[in-house]
């Protein structure tokens, strides 16, 4: 399975500030052990398209509507991030979840609509603490796989972010074990629902934890938060 490194800049950086961060990424990029994806925000996704063509670099949405076109204001087009150059739409990031209230079936939507248009959907999933603690991980993540995968074409691509919401942007990452083990129950989950997809952990991941967390059973890349902000943290990232 291919390497997969993804930046999700979350609502950080101007248009200005990307194609400065990008300007100088373009530098190293080559030196990638993978496929580099970036998730800026959606009004500076335009700068990021243009900045990075020519190069080795994917961009991406962090969301996107169900819909393509109509009265739905406020939302953003998958249509539209593929007339700017995107190739990938980040779907259901528990901030999603749990900030505005996107649910299962909403999801479920969102991705068959991107893999219909061409564009490749990265699906997150992830348990909370207290699911954690009560032993519901496997089911929760078995649910948010079943429902959001309802609509989902299985010949078409699709990429699997595996997020502990209690990892993200905390600082307390998973241990090599639990990773080890979610990732192997996600493998077995997607190979039981059909589906064959990259599946990446995200969640505090930095420098210093990514060579001991990439060398974990069905781990095939990271999706990064506030270490993909700066060009030398996201490369020693993205060359492990
Ligand atoms: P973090 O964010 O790396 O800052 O924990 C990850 C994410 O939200 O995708």
């Amino acid at each position: 399975m291919k390497k997969i490194f993804a930046a999700n800049w979350k609502l950080h950086k101007t248009p200005a500030e990307t194609r400065a961060f990008f300007k100088s990424f373009k530098e190293v990029s080559a030196k990638a052990t993978g496929e580099l994806v970036f998730f800026p925000s959606a009004i500076s996704l335009e700068a990021a398209c243009d900045t990075v063509k020519g190069s080795n670099i994917h961009i991406g949405a962090q969301n996107c509507y169900a819909q393509n076109q109509g009265a739905f204001t406020g939302e953003n087009s998958a249509q539209v991030v593929k007339e700017l150059g995107g190739d990938y739409i980040l779907i259901g990031h528990s901030e999603r979840r749990q900030l505005f209230g996107e649910t299962d079936g909403l999801i479920a939507e969102k991705v068959a609509m991107v893999q219909n248009l061409g564009l490749t959907p990265m699906l997150c999933i992830g348990e909370t603490l207290q699911e954690r603690e009560a032993a519901h991980t496997f089911r929760v993540l078995e649910t948010q796989l079943l429902l959001g995968l309802a609509k989902a074409d299985k010949s078409k691509p699709l990429v699997i972010a595996y997020e502990p919401v209690w990892a993200i942007g905390t600082g307390k990452v998973a241990t090599p074990e639990q990773v080890a083990e979610t990732h192997t129950d996600v493998h077995g989950i997607l190979t039981k629902l059909g589906f064959t997809a990259p599946i990446l952990y995200g969640g505090s991941v930095k420098a210093d934890n990514a060579p001991t967390l990439i060398a974990q059973p069905h781990v095939s890349g990271f999706l990064v938060g506030g270490a993909s902000l700066e060009v030398d943290s996201f490369i020693k990232i993205a060359t492990v």
